[in-house]
C-alpha cells in the first residue's frame, strides 16, 4: 500500500549532470531528503558515515551486495559511537553506567529505568535516521539496475502495491521489505496450534507468542456463540477462538494491511466462521459478544512510524478505549480477555494501580488471571541496558467481567 499522499524527491546526478526526480517511498514516514550525493563502491565507510551523520543522503550507484556491506559498516560505526558515549558518561559518573548488575538494584532501577527506555528509543531513532540515508533508485515496477541486484519486484509490490514510475527509497526500508517477504512466504509457526500464520509487511508478526497458550488454557464462558477479536493483526487470536469452536468470530483492525493479511490466513485455514471489519476498536452491526479478546500494543509511548502502531500506544489510548468500550458490547455472562505484558510496569511507564483503576472505571473486575513468562532471546540478553525490566516481564490474560455479573 503506497502512502496516500504522493511525495517526490529531486536530485542532481553527478555522472550525467542531469536533474532527476522520482517518487519518494519511506515506510517510516521520513520526509524526502533535501541533500543527495552520488556514492558507489569507491566511497569508503568512513566517508559515508561522515556524510550520513551530517544529514546528507547518499544515492548508491555501485554493486548491490556492496551496499549491504556498507550498511553493516555504518552500523558498526554507530555502535562504536554509542559505546563511546556510554563510556564517557560512565567516566563522568561511574554510578551512571547502565550495567545489568546495577539495574538489579531497586533504588537504581526506580530512578533510571524510564530515562533509559526513552534514551534507548532516541538512540534507535538516531540509528534509523543515519542508516536510512543510504538510498537506491528503482525503475517502474521496482526494478533495480544495480550490479548483482536481486529481483525485489514481487516483495516491493506486496509491500507497497503496483508502481508504474521510478522511486527512491532507503536500503534499510528495502531490507525490511525483503525480510517481511520472507516471513510471508515461510510463515510463523505456532507450535501449540500446529499451524503457521503468514504475516504481511507492516502487520504485527507474532514471533513471540507465549500468550497463545494462555488463550488455549483459559476456559471459554459457558455460552460462547459470539466472540470479538479486537486488533486482530494476522488473525491469530480469532483463529484460536474459531478452532476452539466459537460459532461466530468478528475480528477488527484499524490497519488495512492487517485486514488483508488476516483474511488470507482465514482463507488458508478455511475458517468461514470469522468475519473481518475495519474498525476503530469494536465492530458495528454485530450481535453482543459472549467473549471479547484483545492483545493491544503494550507500551504506552508514541509510535514514530506506521510499523510501530502494533507495539506503542500513545497514552495507552487504545487500551483505555478498549476497556471503556467493552462492557456495552458484552452479552449477559460475557467475559473480556485482555492479553497484556507488564513490561510497561517494569519500565515505570504505567503502574499496576493505574491499570486496575482503568478496569474499575470501565465497570470491570478481575475474575481470574493467567500468567506466562517470555522465552525470547531479548529477555535473556544481559548486555541490554533494560535487561532487568525485560527479564522480569510477565504476560497475562486478564479475564474481566462486569461488576454486576
Ligand atoms: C499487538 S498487535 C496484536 C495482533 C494480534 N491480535 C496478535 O495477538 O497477534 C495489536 C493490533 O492492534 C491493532 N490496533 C491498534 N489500534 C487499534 C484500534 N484502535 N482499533 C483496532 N485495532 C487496532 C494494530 O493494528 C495491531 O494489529
Amino acid at each position: 500500500m503506497l502512502p496516500t499522499e504522493k511525495q517526490y524527491v529531486q536530485w542532481f546526478e553527478n555522472e550525467t549532470l542531469r536533474h532527476r526526480h522520482a517518487r519518494w517511498l519511506s515506510q517510516s514516514n521520513q520526509v524526502p531528503p533535501a541533500r543527495i550525493v552520488s556514492v558507489d563502491d569507491k566511497t569508503t565507510a568512513d566517508e559515508a558515515y561522515r556524510l550520513a551523520c551530517a544529514g546528507t543522503s547518499m544515492l548508491w550507484y555501485g554493486d548491490f551486495q556492496n551496499a549491504r556491506q556498507l550498511l553493516q559498516a555504518l552500523t558498526r560505526r554507530i555502535e562504536r559511537s554509542e559505546q563511546r558515549k556510554i563510556s564517557k558518561a560512565a567516566n563522568k559518573n561511574k554510578s551512571a553506567e547502565p550495567t545489568a548488575e546495577s539495574l538489579v538494584l531497586p533504588e537504581v532501577l526506580s530512578k533510571r529505568i524510564p530515562n533509559l527506555f526513552h534514551q534507548q528509543r532516541q538512540a534507535q531513532a538516531q540509528r534509523s535516521r543515519i542508516l536510512s540515508r543510504l538510498l537506491l533508485e528503482l525503475d517502474a515496477g521496482y526494478v533495480s539496475q544495480l550490479r548483482r541486484a536481486p529481483d525485489v519486484s514481487a516483495a516491493c509490490t506486496a509491500a507497497f502495491g503496483e508502481l508504474d514510475e521510478s522511486c527512491l527509497l532507503s536500503f534499510r526500508d528495502l531490507q525490511g521489505v525483503l525480510g517481511a517477504a520472507g516471513w510471508r512466504a515461510k510463515g510463523v509457526p505456532i507450535e501449540s496450534l500446529g499451524l503457521s500464520v503468514f504475516p504481511h509487511y507492516g502487520v504485527f508478526a507474532p514471533t513471540r507468542h507465549e500468550y497463545v497458550q494462555l488463550l488455549l488454557d483459559a476456559p471459554l464462558p459457558d455460552a460462547c456463540d459470539v466472540a470479538f477479536d479486537i486488533g486482530t493483526g494476522t488473525g491469530l487470536l480469532a483463529i484460536i477462538l474459531a478452532q476452539r469452536g466459537v460459532q461466530q468470530v468478528v475480528a477488527t483492525d484499524l490497519n488495512p494491511r492487517a485486514l488483508a493479511c488476516a483474511s488470507e490466513n482465514f482463507a488458508r485455514l478455511e475458517l468461514d466462521a470469522v468475519q473481518l471489519q475495519q474498525a476503530d476498536l469494536f465492530p458495528t452491526d454485530a450481535p453482543l459478544a459472549n467473549l471479547i479478546v484483545c492483545n493491544p500494543p503494550w507500551l504506552p509511548a508514541k509510535p514514530t512510524s506506521p510499523l510501530e502502531y502494533a507495539v506503542y500506544d500513545a497514552n495507552s489510548a487504545m487500551l483505555r478505549g478498549f476497556l471503556q468500550g467493552a462492557k456495552p458490547h458484552l452479552a449477559e455472562q460475557g467475559e473480556v480477555w485482555l492479553i497484556l505484558s507488564d513490561l510497561a510496569e517494569h519500565l515505570q511507564l504505567r503502574s499496576r494501580d493505574e491499570l486496575l483503576g482503568w478496569f474499575a472505571d470501565a465497570g470491570l473486575e478481575v475474575k481470574y488471571r493467567l500468567d506466562t513468562q517470555p522465552k525470547h532471546g531479548r529477555s535473556q540478553d544481559t548486555t541490554d541496558p533494560l535487561f532487568a525490566a525485560r527479564s522480569a516481564e510477565i504476560t497475562s490474560l486478564w479475564c474481566l467481567v462486569p461488576f454486576d455479573n
